[in-house]
């Protein structure tokens, strides 16, 4: 079966890390190169666990360092639902694999220009490498097949009542990667929040038994207290745990999981009250032509068995 080539950017992260395992583990992905994005945690963190991730899950992929702040906003981290380290409580051995001699930016348009086929980029962090790439580089477009990002809401956010923390934390660089004319799949709060996982299910990782299960199961009970005593435990967000970053890599896996709409997506960037917000004009109030496949639902089981086969892989 030929492999789809894949770049992954990411910012672990908890749930970027449910995504690693699945994306490292799969027989149809070829993960090319992974970068890292400031956001649950700071550069320095979040490329450091990524490092120690990727060497722990037993693989040899080449890991490039992002960049360390969004373009125009202050840098805001996440650590009461990823904790100080950005791992919740769950430690990591050093890393094996030593990280790339390349930053991010550089890494990402050799491996896109060099390929042979159209490179697939995914992304579960805050779009600040991605964005710079297309405006720093656009001749990248022409090998990009399509970027399938965690990120946005068409309804309800989780860091603002209207914004999903990914592209509120950098709207500057989402709003260049919708703005690209690159096909853009967003898999946004609408899809992932039905992406959570069931108390039995996150009991079931535990009795995996390996190494691996109890430092998932560990890091998914962080998410889940967090969550508890958030004030995000409202009707939108009860204290579930979701597979947020997941859902953008299983798109490019099975795209049948999902359902979605072709929407015109912009971000809006200027309002102090709803900054970072995805505008999804699903009413066509503004008579654009559509720029992203908004997804809105997914197959939960379906996606939870990709899960746990991910993790019985290693
Ligand atoms: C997103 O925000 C981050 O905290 C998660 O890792 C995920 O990428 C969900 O809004
Ligand atoms: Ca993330």
């Amino acid at each position: 079966m030929a492999k789809i080539p894949v770049i992954i950017d990411t910012d672990p992260g908890i749930d970027d890390f449910m995504m690693l395992i699945v994306g490292l583990a799969h027989e149809k992905i070829d993960v090319r190169l992974i970068t890292t994005a400031a956001g649950n945690q700071e550069q320095d963190k979040t490329y450091e666990n990524a490092l120690r991730m990727v060497s722990y899950l037993g693989k040899d992929v080449e890991v490039a360092r992002g960049l360390d702040r969004p373009i125009f906003k202050e840098l805001e981290t996440a650590p009461d639902f990823h904790g100080e380290t950005g791992t919740g409580k769950v430690l990591f051995p050093d890393p094996v694999i030593e990280g790339s001699q390349r930053p991010a930016i550089s890494a990402m348009y050799d491996v896109i220009m060099t390929s042979d086929e159209p490179i697939t980029i995914v992304t579960s962090g805050p779009l600040t490498n991605v964005g710079m790439l297309l405006n720093a580089h656009p001749e990248v477009k022409f090998n990009i097949k399509k970027i399938s990002i965690m990120g946005g809401a068409a309804m309800g956010g989780n860091v603002i009542p209207t914004a999903e923390f990914n592209i509120y934390a950098d709207p500057d660089a989402a709003e260049l990667v919708f703005r690209s004319g690159v096909p853009v799949v967003m898999s946004g709060l609408d899809a992932t929040r039905e992406a959570y996982l069931l108390e039995s299910e996150i009991e079931a990782i535990r009795e995996i038994g390996t190494d691996l299960a109890e430092k998932v199961y560990k890091m998914l009970k962080f998410y889940q207290e967090a969550a508890e005593g958030s004030p995000f435990n409202v009707p939108y967000f009860e204290d579930v745990v979701r597979l947020h970053d997941a859902c953008a890599i299983a798109y490019v896996i099975d795209p049948s999981l999902f359902r979605g709409n072709f929407y015109y997506v912009t971000v809006e960037r200027a309002s102090p009250l709803t900054a970072g917000t995805t505008f999804v004009d699903y009413l066509n109030t503004l008579d654009m032509q559509p720029n992203a496949y908004v997804l809105y639902d997914v197959n939960r089981d379906e996606l939870v068995n990709l899960f746990f086969d991910a993790l019985h892989q290693y």
